[in-house]
C-alpha cells in the first residue's frame, strides 16, 4: 500500500520539516494572486453566479521566490517540478527557477468548458499555464510524439468528481494530474503537493501507486483532502 502523509499547516512554516532529497515529484497549485485583476463573481438572474476564482488565499501576495531554497532542498537530482500558475506569476516563476535548473518549460491546459464571457468584451478565460523544469538525468517516462504536447485539453472538474461540500474554487480535474505523475515519475516513487486544496495530486498519484504527501493550511479543504484520500486508498486495498 503506497503512503500518504498530510500536513494541515502554512507550508511557510512546515517546509522545513520535509527531509533533504526525498521528493520524486513536486506537482502542485500555489495561489495564483489574480484576485486583484477580477472584477469579482458575476451575478445573473438566470442562473447561478458565474465564478471569477475569488477565493480569500489568493488575495495574499504570494511570491514563488519563497519556495526556491525548500524545493531545491528536498527534490532528488532525479527529480520534476510542476506548478499551475497564471500570466501574472510566469515571469516571476522563470526569474526564480531558471537559474538552477537545466531545463525551464511550461505547459498549457485549455479548459474545454470555460465561464462564458457574458458582457463579449475580452477573451475567455480558457487556459493555464503550468510551470515545469529538471535537471539532466530526471525521471521522464516519454509517451509517444503525439502525446507530449506541451498542450493538453479537458473540463473544468465538473459532474461527480466535483466535491460539493466544501466546494473549492480551483479543484484541478485528476486527468490532467495523472498525464504530468505519468510522465514525471515511476510507481512507488513520492510525490508532494504543498498547497494541495481538497487533495486532487494525492488522489491522482494513489491511483498511479505513487505515495504522497501534502500540506493544506484550510481546516475545511484539509478535512475533505484527507477524507477523500482515505476512500481511495481503502477502494485500492
Ligand atoms: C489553487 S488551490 C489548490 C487546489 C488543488 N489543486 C485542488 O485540486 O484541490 C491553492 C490552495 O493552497 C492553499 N494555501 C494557500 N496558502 C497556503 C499556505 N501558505 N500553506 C498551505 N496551503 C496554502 C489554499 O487554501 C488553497 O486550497
Amino acid at each position: 500500500m503506497n503512503s500518504i502523509t498530510l500536513i494541515n499547516n502554512d507550508t511557510f512554516k512546515i517546509i522545513n520539516t520535509i527531509p533533504d532529497n526525498s521528493i520524486d515529484l513536486i506537482l502542485t497549485d500555489p495561489p495564483y494572486n489574480l484576485s486583484q485583476y477580477s472584477t469579482g463573481n458575476i451575478k445573473l438572474p438566470w442562473r447561478s453566479e458565474l465564478n471569477n476564482d475569488i477565493a480569500e488565499w489568493d488575495k495574499i501576495e504570494f511570491s514563488p521566490e519563497l519556495l526556491v531554497k525548500d524545493f531545491l532542498r528536498i527534490l532528488k537530482p532525479t527529480g520534476n517540478i510542476f506548478a499551475f500558475t497564471s500570466y501574472n506569476l510566469i515571469g516571476k516563476w522563470h526569474q526564480a527557477f531558471d537559474k538552477h535548473f537545466d531545463t525551464f518549460q511550461f505547459m498549457v491546459w485549455h479548459k474545454t468548458n470555460p465561464t462564458p464571457k457574458v458582457f463579449k468584451a475580452g477573451f475567455l478565460n480558457s487556459c493555464e499555464l503550468i510551470v515545469c523544469m529538471w535537471n539532466k538525468g530526471h525521471t521522464w517516462n516519454f509517451l509517444g510524439q503525439n502525446k507530449m504536447h506541451n498542450f493538453i485539453e479537458s473540463p473544468i472538474c465538473m459532474g461527480k468528481e466535483r466535491l460539493k461540500n466544501p466546494k473549492h474554487p480551483s479543484q484541478k480535474p485528476i486527468k490532467i494530474l495523472k498525464h504530468i505523475i505519468k510522465i514525471a515519475s515511476n510507481e512507488g516513487d513520492v510525490v508532494f503537493d504543498p498547497f494541495m486544496g481538497v487533495g486532487s495530486t494525492g488522489v491522482a498519484a494513489l491511483e498511479l501507486k505513487r505515495n504522497f504527501i501534502g500540506i493544506e493550511i484550510n481546516k475545511e479543504y484539509f478535512n475533505a483532502s484527507k477524507k477523500r484520500l482515505n476512500n481511495i486508498q481503502l477502494s485500492l486495498f
